[in-house]
């Protein structure tokens, strides 16, 4: 394969989409995606209306109220993208929650709410749109696992096991999206300052800031910088990988 012929715009006539998107990380994604030429979808819970609009209007995108965990998200999702944009390039499944508690108090509730977000919804809706035709050749998968899915933290049991879920989730949908001409890879964060991280109490907050190399947490364009790498072309040959973006993590 040749070059590109725009390296500034690799994205350039791409569809991409990010879940999640309102805030944070996801947010960010979709900045960088538009930066490089993408048109972007921005999805979120309908609860986060304002800030979804914000995102899409910051970005040129176009917003999606998208409940991940709806039963027919995919399908709603497949028929959106399908009718404005003729099908989606990339999907980022970004959106993701965390319900801490310690073993003892890890209710069910807590367990099935962490699962269903970050690790079901993100399978059934890959599944969806392959089904439909909706993801095209040469199309991404790019899923948020976790520096807690690969070393486990304290009091989140449900969330460290929904991001090891996921590595082993890119593994298993790797050679299959292959036979469809589509990758998926997945990057695993450290600790990020994003609004999901603020809420950690203080000790431990300051704990994950030193588990990386750097001393500090990372910020949401790093992240967004290695999914975009993901996402282009420079990663045509890339997939089932799980790329940590944690310092040099010490774990
Ligand atoms: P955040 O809490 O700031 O943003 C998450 C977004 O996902 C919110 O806008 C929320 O409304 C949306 N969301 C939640 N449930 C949803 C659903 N059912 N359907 C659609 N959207 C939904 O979180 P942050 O920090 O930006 O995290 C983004 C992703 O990165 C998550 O998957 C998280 O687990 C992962 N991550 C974050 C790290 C961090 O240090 N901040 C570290 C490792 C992974």
């Amino acid at each position: 394969a040749t070059a590109p012929a725009d390296w500034d715009r690799p994205l350039e006539g791409k569809v991409a989409v990010v879940t999640g998107a309102a805030r944070g990380i996801g947010a960010t994604i979709a900045e960088v995606f538009a930066r490089d030429g993408a048109k972007v979808i921005v999805a979120d819970i309908p609860a986060a209306g304002e800030a979804l609009s914000a995102t899409a209007n910051k970005v040129g995108g176009t917003a999606l109220a998208l409940d991940v965990t709806a039963p027919d998200a995919a399908e709603k999702l497949a028929e959106f993208a399908t009718e404005r944009f003729g099908g989606i390039d990339i999907i980022v499944h970004n959106a993701g929650i965390t319900r801490d508690k310690l073993l003892a108090n890890m209710d069910e509730g807590r367990w099935k709410a962490v699962l269903e977000v970050n690790l079901a919804a993100p399978h059934r809706i890959t599944e969806g749109l392959v089904a439909r035709g909706a993801l095209k050749a040469g199309g991404r998968v790019i899923d948020v696992s976790s520096i807690a899915g690969i070393a486990g933290n304290r009091g989140q049991t449900n969330y460290g096991a929904s991001k090891a879920g996921v590595i082993g989730m890119v593994d298993a949908e790797s050679p299959k999206l292959a036979e469809h001409g589509i990758t998926i890879n997945a990057v695993a964060p450290g600790f990020i300052e994003t609004a999901m991280t603020a809420a950690i109490p203080l000790g431990t907050r300051e704990a994950g800031r030193l588990l990386s190399s750097l001393y500090q947490g990372g910020q949401t364009v790093d992240v967004a910088e290695t999914i975009a790498y993901f996402a282009g072309p420079a990663s045509n040959a890339v997939s089932g990988n799980v790329v940590r973006v944690c310092g040099q993590a010490l774990i």
